[in-house]
């Protein structure tokens, strides 16, 4: 018989809100990340509008990309946004020194990246260049974008945009502890605070300030930056990658066994320890939970796939990748009082990328479906789960087979999402439904023969989503047989 999970869903229980943004994207210049995967200007061969391809740019609505966060990364904090607006054929080419020293035509900057967010239909998050701008510059950027008047305001009429568009994010730098300065974090801690101070909103609107956060578990960094910067900032970030194999990254995207497998899972786990262990730094400064935790880089980090310029981060997308993205979304479910946004790395082309190009190609990756399955999580009600699942162990690896989470949308539909890591071994799993009136669910499933499952060009439809058949629901309790390595999504009648 299939092992046993047992669970409790709390519809008897107020979580808090499964914020919309934690899907929110990540976009950097960065490879094929917007030139060719998002952009491709003027080329006639492949339908766009305004230069965004219109192919992707549909993939990405149907998502409903709620907030999409660029220039970098790395490339933000050597960015200076004058070299991006004014006439194409004026703007200088420069060299994108952090990847892979090729160069940088500066066509997407702020005006086509507004174009971007607009033909999505998301919200922008902008990182200012800390590192090696001056917070005039950063100043005078904001005061761009968003300012009804003045001179900078007439300069953004004449590039072509009369109205202030809005600005509702701001970072203020990008890994200051590495590529954006390589500070320390007292340091950081103050440029934070003095940079912040001229990012300033015009009348009647806001832009919530987003501080540059630790890496992995630096809790001494999130310590710092609270107890020194938090009057400055509404949120603090956070990244984390997963990295089967160590750094610098080599192990590959698509061929690996079940040690790969179960090395990535577990490493996906990993998040959990470390939300936790960072909330736990900025409880200490801010108990009421008023900044929050924006872990605006996360995904798996392979080796670039064979052939693939080293710099550009390409890498393949499998049926793991998709138990990676699940396992995420699950546990930021568990601290979603906290965790107000997240940000996948990357949207198209580079590391855990929603969506591959070559040319006029296009693939959508099992990471993409997953976030398709996981939509009418935005903004709902997370509803607390008491799970007790069996362990899942291959070498050293282990982890709990089975990872869950639940939300009551908006209109009240209970939704229910269940992964399964044990790639061996079907699990059901049995749960009390608490204070629900359910008397079905349906359902989708996404999972492939191998676990090393991909989508690729020629056979897109490899790991897509399917009808899920496996849950019943009598007397107040869901019983699910979750087959080995699924992502299921299910919605209580
Ligand atoms: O996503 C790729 C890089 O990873 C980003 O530029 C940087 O912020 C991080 O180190």
């Amino acid at each position: 018989a299939a092992p046993t999970a047992t669970a409790t869903v709390h519809g008897d229980r107020q979580g808090p809100t499964y914020d919309k943004r934690i899907f929110t994207q990540f976009a950097e210049h960065l490879g094929d990340g917007i030139y060719g995967g998002l952009f491709v200007g003027n080329d006639r061969k492949i339908p766009n509008t305004r230069g965004f391809r219109n192919d992707v740019v549909g993939a990405l609505k149907e998502l409903g990309v709620p907030v999409i966060r660029w220039p970098g990364g790395c490339f933000a904090d050597e960015y200076h946004w004058r070299e991006g607006v004014g006439p194409k054929n004026k703007r200088p080419v420069k060299i994108n020194t952090h990847w892979g020293g090729v160069t940088e035509p500066n066509s997407v900057g702020t005006h086509e990246f507004m174009e971007l967010v607009e033909q999505v239909g998301a919200e922008p998050y902008i990182s200012g260049n800390v590192g090696n701008g001056t917070p005039q510059e950063m100043a005078e950027w904001v005061e761009y974008i968003t300012s009804p008047a003045g001179t900078l305001a007439d300069e953004r009429a004449e590039n072509g945009h009369k109205a202030p568009w809005k600005l509702p994010y701001f970072g203020i730098g990008n890994e200051l502890w590495g590529c954006g300065g390589n500070m320390r974090p007292e340091y950081a801690a103050d440029v934070t605070r003095r940079y912040a101070t001229f990012v300033k909103a015009p009348a009647n609107t806001k832009i919530l300030k987003i501080a540059s956060g630790a890496n992995n578990d630096d809790y001494n960094w999130t310590e710092v930056m609270m107890r020194e910067a938090r009057g400055q900032v509404d949120g603090l970030s956070l990244h984390y990658y997963t990295v089967p194999g160590g750094w610098p990254p080599r192990a590959s995207a698509s061929q690996f066994d079940e040690a790969g497998w179960a090395e990535t899972l577990a490493g996906a786990w990993k998040m959990d320890t470390l939300i936790t262990g960072h909330s736990a730094a900025m409880d200490k400064y801010d108990p009421e939970k008023k900044i929050f935790l924006a872990v605006d880089e996360w995904g798996t980090w392979y080796a670039q796939d064979p052939g693939t310029h080293p710099g550009f981060l390409r890498q393949q997308n499998s049926l793991r990748d998709a138990l990676v993205a699940a396992i995420h979304l699950n546990i930021f479910a568990k601290h979603a009082d906290r965790v107000k946004m997240s940000a996948i790395a990357q949207m198209v082309n580079v590391l855990q990328a929603m969506i591959l190009t070559d040319g006029s190609k296009m693939v959508l990756t099992p990471t993409y479906h997953v976030f398709h399955m996981y939509k009418p999580y935005m903004d709902g009600t997370v509803l607390p789960i008491e799970l007790k699942s069996p362990w899942y162990n291959k070498d050293q690896w282990v982890m709990p087979a089975v990872s869950a989470s639940a939300v009551r949308d908006k209109a009240g539909v209970v939704h229910v999402a269940l992964a399964n890591a044990d790639p061996n071994r079907s699990i059901t799993v049995q749960a009390a439904l608490a204070g629900l009136n359910a008397s079905g669910a349906t359902g989708q499933i996404l999972t492939a023969p191998a676990i090393t499952a991909i989508n690729t060009f020629d056979q897109p439809n490899a790991v897509v989503p399917a009808a899920f058949t496996g849950a019943q629901v009598a007397g107040g309790q869901l019983s699910v047989t979750l087959p080995a390595k699924s992502v299921v999504m299910l919605t209580l009648q």
